[in-house]
């Protein structure tokens, strides 16, 4: 495993500012392994749209989402880009009870803070 640590810091960094965070890149560039450095594939907080169990729990995403603590992850979300606004209103509550990290090929700017990932120990 090729430690990216510069990498890791950015997106914790960035976790830390903003509310939700994309991780971006083409695929097998390593974003799906970056991403369980913060949040274990067996959490509540994990979904991966390409998993039917994960599209089933979210089949009511604001019910599936809001009680949500922490970092919440969601791998290939550019399967269900309606969830964007969904984050919007959840990212926009006071206190801020959950921040999400999302992981997709393309992600639109406006919903998200945007960390590129490239193949590569950078
Ligand atoms: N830091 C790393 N060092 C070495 N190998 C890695 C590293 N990160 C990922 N890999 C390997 O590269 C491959 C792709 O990783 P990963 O699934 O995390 O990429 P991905 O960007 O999520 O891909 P996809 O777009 O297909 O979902 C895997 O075989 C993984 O084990
Ligand atoms: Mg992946």
């Amino acid at each position: 495993m090729i430690k990216r640590p510069h990498l890791l810091d950015t997106v914790r960094r960035s976790l830390r500012r903003s509310r939700v965070v994309a991780l971006v890149g083409p695929r097998q560039c390593g974003k799906t392994t970056l991403a369980r450095e913060f949040v274990a594939p067996a959490s509540a907080n994990y979904f991966d749209l390409e998993d039917p169990v994960s599209l089933a729990r979210l089949s009511e995403p604001m019910m599936a989402l809001a009680g949500l603590r922490g970092v919440v992850v969601i791998d290939e979300v550019q399967r269900r880009p309606e969830l964007f606004p969904v984050l919007r209103v959840l990212a926009d509550r006071r206190p801020l009870p959950a921040r999400f990290l999302v992981l997709g090929e393309r992600v639109a700017r406006t919903y998200a803070t945007v960390v590129g990932v490239s193949g590569g120990s950078a």
